[in-house]
Protein backbone atom coordinates (compact mmCIF):
# COMPACT_ATOMS: atom_id res chain seq x y z
CA UNK A 1 0.00 0.00 0.00
CA UNK A 2 2.89 2.09 0.97
CA UNK A 3 4.34 1.68 -2.36
CA UNK A 4 1.17 2.39 -4.02
CA UNK A 5 0.75 5.63 -1.83
CA UNK A 6 4.54 6.51 -2.79
CA UNK A 7 3.52 6.57 -6.72
CA UNK A 8 1.01 9.01 -6.30
CA UNK A 9 3.08 11.23 -4.31
CA UNK A 10 5.19 11.27 -7.53
CA UNK A 11 2.52 12.22 -9.91
CA UNK A 12 1.25 15.00 -7.89
CA UNK A 13 4.48 16.13 -7.56
CA UNK A 14 4.97 16.23 -11.41
CA UNK A 15 1.42 18.20 -11.51
CA UNK A 16 2.69 21.80 -11.93
CA UNK A 17 5.52 20.83 -14.21
CA UNK A 18 2.79 19.13 -16.06
CA UNK A 19 0.73 22.22 -16.35
CA UNK A 20 3.70 24.46 -16.52
CA UNK A 21 4.92 22.94 -19.41
CA UNK A 22 1.90 22.03 -22.21
CA UNK A 23 2.56 23.63 -24.91
CA UNK A 24 6.22 24.96 -24.15
CA UNK A 25 9.06 24.19 -26.63
CA UNK A 26 11.95 21.93 -25.49
CA UNK A 27 14.95 21.43 -27.92
CA UNK A 28 16.92 17.93 -26.95
CA UNK A 29 19.97 16.85 -27.54
CA UNK A 30 20.82 13.44 -27.56
CA UNK A 31 24.36 13.02 -27.24
CA UNK A 32 26.46 9.90 -29.46
CA UNK A 33 27.81 8.97 -26.45
CA UNK A 34 24.31 8.17 -24.42
CA UNK A 35 23.02 6.52 -27.47
CA UNK A 36 25.22 3.38 -27.44
CA UNK A 37 23.85 1.43 -24.58
CA UNK A 38 20.11 -0.41 -25.35
CA UNK A 39 18.69 -0.11 -22.60
CA UNK A 40 19.17 3.77 -22.05
CA UNK A 41 18.07 4.17 -25.64
CA UNK A 42 14.97 2.82 -24.52
CA UNK A 43 14.23 4.90 -21.37
CA UNK A 44 15.39 7.94 -23.34
CA UNK A 45 12.40 6.93 -26.08
CA UNK A 46 9.77 6.40 -22.96
CA UNK A 47 10.66 9.52 -21.39
CA UNK A 48 10.62 11.64 -25.06
CA UNK A 49 7.23 9.67 -25.64
CA UNK A 50 5.65 10.82 -21.62
CA UNK A 51 6.67 14.68 -22.48
CA UNK A 52 5.09 14.42 -26.51
CA UNK A 53 1.85 13.01 -24.38
CA UNK A 54 1.66 15.69 -22.06
CA UNK A 55 1.83 18.04 -24.57
CA UNK A 56 5.23 19.54 -24.99
CA UNK A 57 6.51 20.88 -28.40
CA UNK A 58 9.52 18.56 -28.65
CA UNK A 59 12.56 19.03 -31.39
CA UNK A 60 15.26 16.86 -31.36
CA UNK A 61 18.59 16.90 -32.74
CA UNK A 62 21.14 14.08 -32.07
CA UNK A 63 24.71 13.27 -32.71
CA UNK A 64 26.81 10.23 -33.28
CA UNK A 65 30.29 10.65 -33.66
CA UNK A 66 30.99 7.29 -32.75
CA UNK A 67 29.14 5.47 -35.30
CA UNK A 68 30.67 8.15 -37.64
CA UNK A 69 34.29 6.96 -36.32
CA UNK A 70 33.02 3.21 -36.55
CA UNK A 71 32.16 3.46 -40.29
CA UNK A 72 35.07 5.05 -41.01
CA UNK A 73 37.01 2.56 -39.60
CA UNK A 74 34.48 -0.05 -41.46
CA UNK A 75 36.17 1.71 -44.62
CA UNK A 76 39.42 1.60 -43.79
CA UNK A 77 39.49 5.66 -43.23
CA UNK A 78 40.92 7.05 -39.52
CA UNK A 79 39.12 9.60 -38.59
CA UNK A 80 41.00 12.80 -37.93
CA UNK A 81 40.64 15.70 -35.87
CA UNK A 82 41.84 19.52 -35.66
CA UNK A 83 41.43 21.53 -32.64
CA UNK A 84 38.05 19.39 -31.76
CA UNK A 85 36.64 19.56 -34.90
CA UNK A 86 36.38 16.54 -37.26
CA UNK A 87 38.44 17.14 -40.55
CA UNK A 88 35.62 16.62 -43.21
CA UNK A 89 36.82 15.88 -46.80
CA UNK A 90 34.50 15.01 -49.37
CA UNK A 91 34.40 11.31 -49.09
CA UNK A 92 34.16 11.81 -45.02
CA UNK A 93 31.48 14.48 -45.57
CA UNK A 94 29.42 11.51 -47.72
CA UNK A 95 30.51 8.78 -44.82
CA UNK A 96 29.19 11.41 -42.18
CA UNK A 97 25.80 11.83 -43.73
CA UNK A 98 25.15 8.43 -44.96
CA UNK A 99 25.51 7.57 -41.36
CA UNK A 100 24.11 10.00 -39.41
CA UNK A 101 20.52 10.58 -42.15
CA UNK A 102 21.02 6.81 -42.79
CA UNK A 103 21.40 4.72 -39.89
CA UNK A 104 20.83 6.98 -36.77
CA UNK A 105 17.93 9.57 -37.49
CA UNK A 106 16.16 6.52 -39.29
CA UNK A 107 17.37 4.01 -36.03
CA UNK A 108 15.71 6.75 -33.50
CA UNK A 109 12.53 7.41 -35.39
CA UNK A 110 11.61 3.73 -35.93
CA UNK A 111 12.29 3.78 -32.57
CA UNK A 112 10.03 6.74 -31.37
CA UNK A 113 7.18 6.07 -34.00
CA UNK A 114 6.93 2.46 -32.39
CA UNK A 115 6.22 4.27 -28.84
CA UNK A 116 3.17 6.28 -30.96
CA UNK A 117 4.84 9.21 -31.39
CA UNK A 118 5.07 10.82 -34.94
CA UNK A 119 8.65 11.63 -35.27
CA UNK A 120 10.03 13.09 -38.73
CA UNK A 121 13.38 12.80 -39.34
CA UNK A 122 15.18 15.71 -41.06
CA UNK A 123 18.45 16.53 -42.27
CA UNK A 124 19.54 20.07 -41.84
CA UNK A 125 19.95 20.32 -45.58
CA UNK A 126 15.75 19.10 -46.06
CA UNK A 127 13.84 22.39 -46.55
CA UNK A 128 17.24 24.39 -46.05
CA UNK A 129 16.60 23.61 -42.52
CA UNK A 130 19.74 24.48 -41.33
CA UNK A 131 21.77 27.60 -43.65
CA UNK A 132 25.82 27.17 -42.68
CA UNK A 133 28.94 28.88 -43.86
CA UNK A 134 32.47 26.87 -43.62
CA UNK A 135 34.24 27.29 -40.81
CA UNK A 136 38.00 27.50 -40.07
CA UNK A 137 39.77 25.80 -36.82
CA UNK A 138 40.63 27.90 -34.18
CA UNK A 139 44.17 28.24 -35.11
CA UNK A 140 42.95 29.24 -39.12
CA UNK A 141 43.42 26.00 -40.31
CA UNK A 142 40.96 24.02 -42.99
CA UNK A 143 38.93 21.79 -42.03
CA UNK A 144 36.93 20.59 -45.04
CA UNK A 145 33.02 20.43 -45.21
CA UNK A 146 32.94 21.73 -41.29
CA UNK A 147 30.15 24.27 -40.61
CA UNK A 148 28.47 26.93 -38.34
CA UNK A 149 25.06 27.72 -38.22
CA UNK A 150 23.85 30.88 -40.05
CA UNK A 151 19.87 30.47 -39.74
CA UNK A 152 17.37 27.91 -38.90
CA UNK A 153 14.07 27.54 -41.15
CA UNK A 154 11.77 27.85 -38.11
CA UNK A 155 8.67 27.96 -40.42
CA UNK A 156 9.53 24.45 -41.38
CA UNK A 157 9.71 23.10 -37.87
CA UNK A 158 6.30 24.93 -36.78
CA UNK A 159 4.50 23.64 -39.55
CA UNK A 160 5.25 19.94 -38.75
CA UNK A 161 4.22 20.86 -35.00
CA UNK A 162 0.85 22.43 -36.17
CA UNK A 163 0.16 19.02 -38.21
CA UNK A 164 1.49 17.47 -34.62
CA UNK A 165 5.11 16.01 -35.92
CA UNK A 166 7.63 16.06 -33.39
CA UNK A 167 11.55 16.93 -35.66
CA UNK A 168 14.32 14.91 -35.48
CA UNK A 169 17.07 16.65 -36.67
CA UNK A 170 20.65 15.08 -38.04
CA UNK A 171 23.67 17.90 -37.55
CA UNK A 172 24.28 18.40 -41.11
CA UNK A 173 23.62 21.92 -42.96
CA UNK A 174 23.66 23.45 -46.45
CA UNK A 175 24.64 26.83 -47.75
CA UNK A 176 23.18 29.31 -50.57
CA UNK A 177 25.54 27.20 -53.08
CA UNK A 178 24.19 23.25 -51.86
CA UNK A 179 27.00 22.63 -50.75
CA UNK A 180 26.53 20.20 -47.42
CA UNK A 181 28.67 20.68 -44.34
CA UNK A 182 28.97 18.79 -41.60
CA UNK A 183 28.15 20.22 -38.20
CA UNK A 184 28.16 20.14 -33.88
CA UNK A 185 25.23 18.39 -33.08
CA UNK A 186 25.39 20.73 -29.64
CA UNK A 187 25.99 23.75 -32.19
CA UNK A 188 22.89 23.02 -33.61
CA UNK A 189 20.71 22.39 -31.40
CA UNK A 190 21.69 25.32 -29.60
CA UNK A 191 20.80 27.61 -32.53
CA UNK A 192 17.32 25.57 -33.37
CA UNK A 193 16.88 26.78 -29.61
CA UNK A 194 17.51 30.34 -29.93
CA UNK A 195 15.58 30.60 -33.49
CA UNK A 196 12.14 28.71 -31.53
CA UNK A 197 13.11 30.79 -28.54
CA UNK A 198 12.93 27.51 -26.62
CA UNK A 199 11.82 27.39 -22.81
CA UNK A 200 14.50 24.40 -22.85
CA UNK A 201 17.53 23.21 -24.05
CA UNK A 202 18.53 19.98 -22.51
CA UNK A 203 21.46 18.00 -23.69
CA UNK A 204 22.12 14.52 -23.06
CA UNK A 205 25.55 13.45 -22.48
CA UNK A 206 27.61 10.08 -20.83
CA UNK A 207 28.75 12.06 -17.72
CA UNK A 208 26.26 14.15 -14.39
CA UNK A 209 26.90 17.77 -15.72
CA UNK A 210 29.26 20.10 -15.36
CA UNK A 211 31.94 19.17 -13.14
CA UNK A 212 33.97 22.06 -12.07
CA UNK A 213 37.02 21.46 -9.38
CA UNK A 214 36.01 17.87 -9.44
CA UNK A 215 32.66 17.83 -8.34
CA UNK A 216 29.59 18.06 -10.40
CA UNK A 217 27.26 21.51 -9.74
CA UNK A 218 24.08 21.98 -9.83
CA UNK A 219 23.74 25.48 -11.12
CA UNK A 220 26.08 27.67 -13.76
CA UNK A 221 25.86 31.48 -14.60
CA UNK A 222 26.45 32.38 -18.13
CA UNK A 223 28.59 34.97 -16.96
CA UNK A 224 30.69 32.41 -15.59
CA UNK A 225 31.47 30.05 -18.11
CA UNK A 226 34.21 31.98 -19.95
CA UNK A 227 36.21 32.10 -16.79
CA UNK A 228 35.68 27.75 -16.59
CA UNK A 229 36.61 27.62 -19.70
CA UNK A 230 39.82 29.67 -19.40
CA UNK A 231 41.03 27.65 -16.21
CA UNK A 232 40.53 24.57 -18.27
CA UNK A 233 37.45 23.17 -16.18
CA UNK A 234 35.84 23.16 -19.03
CA UNK A 235 37.11 21.53 -22.45
CA UNK A 236 36.33 19.24 -25.21
CA UNK A 237 33.08 18.09 -25.95
CA UNK A 238 31.63 20.55 -22.65
CA UNK A 239 32.82 23.63 -25.36
CA UNK A 240 30.35 23.58 -27.48
CA UNK A 241 27.02 22.74 -25.00
CA UNK A 242 28.21 25.62 -22.70
CA UNK A 243 28.95 28.26 -25.23
CA UNK A 244 25.88 27.02 -27.39
CA UNK A 245 23.79 27.17 -24.15
CA UNK A 246 25.08 30.97 -23.20
CA UNK A 247 24.27 32.03 -26.18
CA UNK A 248 20.85 30.28 -25.83
CA UNK A 249 20.66 31.96 -23.27
CA UNK A 250 21.49 35.61 -24.12
CA UNK A 251 19.12 34.56 -27.05
CA UNK A 252 15.75 34.27 -24.09
CA UNK A 253 15.87 30.37 -24.18
CA UNK A 254 14.59 29.99 -20.06
CA UNK A 255 17.02 27.49 -18.87
CA UNK A 256 19.51 24.67 -20.34
CA UNK A 257 20.06 21.49 -18.70
CA UNK A 258 22.78 19.20 -19.53
CA UNK A 259 22.30 15.55 -18.14
CA UNK A 260 23.71 12.11 -18.29
CA UNK A 261 21.99 9.98 -20.75
CA UNK A 262 22.80 6.82 -19.30
CA UNK A 263 21.54 7.30 -16.44
CA UNK A 264 17.34 5.76 -15.89
CA UNK A 265 15.27 8.31 -17.06
CA UNK A 266 17.50 10.58 -16.31
CA UNK A 267 15.46 13.14 -18.24
CA UNK A 268 11.90 12.75 -16.57
CA UNK A 269 14.06 13.48 -13.35
CA UNK A 270 15.17 16.51 -14.60
CA UNK A 271 12.22 17.68 -16.04
CA UNK A 272 9.04 16.77 -13.51
CA UNK A 273 10.66 16.53 -9.88
CA UNK A 274 11.84 19.18 -7.41
CA UNK A 275 15.20 17.78 -6.85
CA UNK A 276 16.50 17.82 -10.61
CA UNK A 277 19.64 16.32 -12.01
CA UNK A 278 22.51 17.40 -13.74
CA UNK A 279 23.31 21.03 -14.03
CA UNK A 280 21.24 24.02 -15.30
CA UNK A 281 22.93 26.90 -16.92
CA UNK A 282 21.03 30.20 -16.19
CA UNK A 283 21.22 33.64 -16.56
N1 LIG B 1 33.73 20.44 -16.84
C1 LIG B 1 33.36 19.29 -17.41
N2 LIG B 1 32.43 18.52 -16.79
C2 LIG B 1 32.02 17.34 -17.33
N3 LIG B 1 32.48 16.83 -18.52
C3 LIG B 1 33.40 17.57 -19.20
C4 LIG B 1 33.86 18.83 -18.69
N4 LIG B 1 34.76 19.34 -19.57
C5 LIG B 1 34.83 18.45 -20.57
N5 LIG B 1 34.05 17.38 -20.39
C6 LIG B 1 33.94 16.23 -21.32
O1 LIG B 1 32.80 16.38 -22.18
C7 LIG B 1 32.31 15.07 -22.49
C8 LIG B 1 30.92 15.14 -23.10
O2 LIG B 1 30.97 15.60 -24.45
P1 LIG B 1 31.04 14.58 -25.69
O3 LIG B 1 31.19 15.41 -26.92
O4 LIG B 1 32.07 13.54 -25.43
O5 LIG B 1 29.62 13.82 -25.67
P2 LIG B 1 28.26 14.18 -26.41
O6 LIG B 1 28.31 15.57 -26.93
O7 LIG B 1 27.18 13.85 -25.45
O8 LIG B 1 28.19 13.14 -27.62
P3 LIG B 1 28.35 13.45 -29.22
O9 LIG B 1 29.50 14.40 -29.34
O10 LIG B 1 28.63 12.12 -29.84
O11 LIG B 1 27.05 14.02 -29.67
C9 LIG B 1 32.44 14.36 -21.17
O12 LIG B 1 32.42 12.97 -21.30
C10 LIG B 1 33.77 14.89 -20.62
O13 LIG B 1 34.84 14.08 -21.03
MG1 LIG C 1 29.87 16.19 -28.40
Amino acid sequence: MDEIIEKARILVEALPYIRNFNGATFVIKYGGSAMTDGKYKEFFIEDIALLNYVGVKIVLVHGGGENINEMLKKLGKTPVFVDGHRMTDEETLDIVEMVLVGKVNKEIIKNMNLHGVNAIGLSGEDGNLIMAKRKKSQKGKDIGFVGDVTSVNTKLLRTLDEQGYVPVIAPLGVDELGNGYNINADMVAGAVAKALKADKLVYLTDTDGVKIKGKYVHTIKTREIAGHIKSGEIFGGMLPKTLSAKAAIEAGVKKVHIINGIKEHSLLLEIFTNEGIGTEIVK
